[in-house]
């Protein structure tokens, strides 16, 4: 039997609740004999801050690089808004997505046509909806220096961010993104903002050269980032594989995680490049929601997105596709069934917490699994 390592970064907030849930998944899996699990969990974010005064320890950080695959939660919260900017809770993941080099970060938004009228959108706009958001996630301006904010002589303050792309940072996400249409709806549209930015101009060009090279055969299409965010909400279902950089990655992926309901639904996954000897990619999965601390220790939270991702380890990192499917059809058959966490139930419908939830999926799970 395949034994997998997987650390356990359940963060700040939600992220041990929501964490809990995909435990007790971890478990059945290793007792069904699917795969052996060996599991660690350690700090990371604010909690990572008030035990060790960073935002993740060295020793993380290795036990992090030596791991097949990194659950994450979900890091931040008020309690940490004052400490120095480089120990911020956020700074714990950032790091973990450079020093792993986790440039391809996948975003699914699919809107179950259970949910379809928890979205703030009209259900035949995104009712069906199947789209993957491919964000660059090691460059640009979330990495580029300079990146300070300096006093000039008048006293005034100055801040800098540096939007950095290199043509090889442009070709390796495109390809990820050409690749992943291949297996989808044959479809690329690539955001950028060539209009004002000479790193969408390069991005642009990038991306023209790649198709016409490698993947004359898929469709592609580019188009501005602020129109692409329109598009978003006008009419969704238009895409099929989105690429974009770092920040507007960011930006678009929390657009189209509403379009599905709630930013509870949404799982993703971060992978480095293949290792030319083993075959294998560092990796990280995470829901695209953060630590919610306004709800977190209530036992309210949706642990459908860290339940994804799992499921998206499952399929990328331990290639146990028909896992997958079975942790995918049970998450859409629970919500076919009419549970509903508070963030996606209708108004006047009862809601079930965090545990109830997760044990649900846990139970359809090991049906679909036969
Ligand atoms: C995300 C988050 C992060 C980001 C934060 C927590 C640093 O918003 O993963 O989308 O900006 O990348
Ligand atoms: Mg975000």
């Amino acid at each position: 039997m395949a034994t997998f390592n997987l650390l356990l970064l359940p963060g700040d907030g939600i992220g041990p609740e929501v964490m809990g849930e995909v435990r007790k998944i971890v478990d059945f899996l290793s007792r069904q004999g699917v795969a052996r699990f060996e599991s660690e969990s350690d700090l990371v974010g604010g909690s990572a801050f008030d035990a060790h005064g960073v935002a993740i320890t060295d020793a993380a950080m290795k036990t992090a690089l030596a791991a097949d695959a990194v659950l994450f939660g979900a890091v931040g919260g008020p309690k940490w808004d004052k400490v120095p900017y480089q120990h911020r809770p956020e700074a714990g993941l950032l790091r973990l997505r450079k020093d792993l080099g986790l440039f391809a970060n996948l975003r699914p938004a699919i809107c179950y046509p259970a949910l379809a009228d928890a979205s703030s959108l009209k259900r035949d706009v995104v009712e069906g909806l199947d789209i993957v958001i491919v964000r660059e996630l090691t460059g640009g301006v979330y990495f580029g220096e300079p990146k300070e904010i300096v006093t000039l002589e008048n006293g005034e303050k100055r801040a800098v961010d540096t939007q950095i792309y290199t043509t090889g940072e442009i070709e390796r996400i495109a390809r990820v993104a050409f690749e992943l249409a291949k297996k989808r709806g044959n479809k690329v549209a690539s955001a950028e903002k060539r209009n004002v930015m000479k790193s969408g101009v390069l991005w642009n060009e990038v991306v023209t050269h790649v198709h016409k090279n490698e993947y004359p055969d898929v469709a592609l299409e580019h188009v501005l980032a602020d129109n692409c965010a329109m598009q978003l909400v006008r009419q969704p279902k238009q895409y099929d594989v989105l690429v974009t950089d770092n920040l507007f990655g960011d930006v678009l992926s929390d657009i189209a995680a509403m379009l599905t309901g709630s930013l509870g639904m949404l799982p993703s996954a971060s992978l480095g490049a293949e290792d030319a000897a083993t075959g294998k990619r560092k990796a990280l999965y995470e829901p695209v929601h953060g630590s919610a601390p306004d709800i977190a220790g209530k036992g309210l939270a949706n642990p459908l997105a860290m339940i994804g991702s799992l499921g998206m380890a499952l399929r990328y990192s331990f290639n146990l596709g028909d896992a997958a499917d079975a942790l995918d059809k049970a998450i859409a058959n629970v919500l076919a069934a009419g549970l509903r966490t508070k963030d996606i139930a209708a108004a006047g419908q009862n809601a079930v917490g965090t545990t109830d939830m997760g044990d649900a999926v846990l139970k359809e799970f090991q049906k679909a699994l036969g």
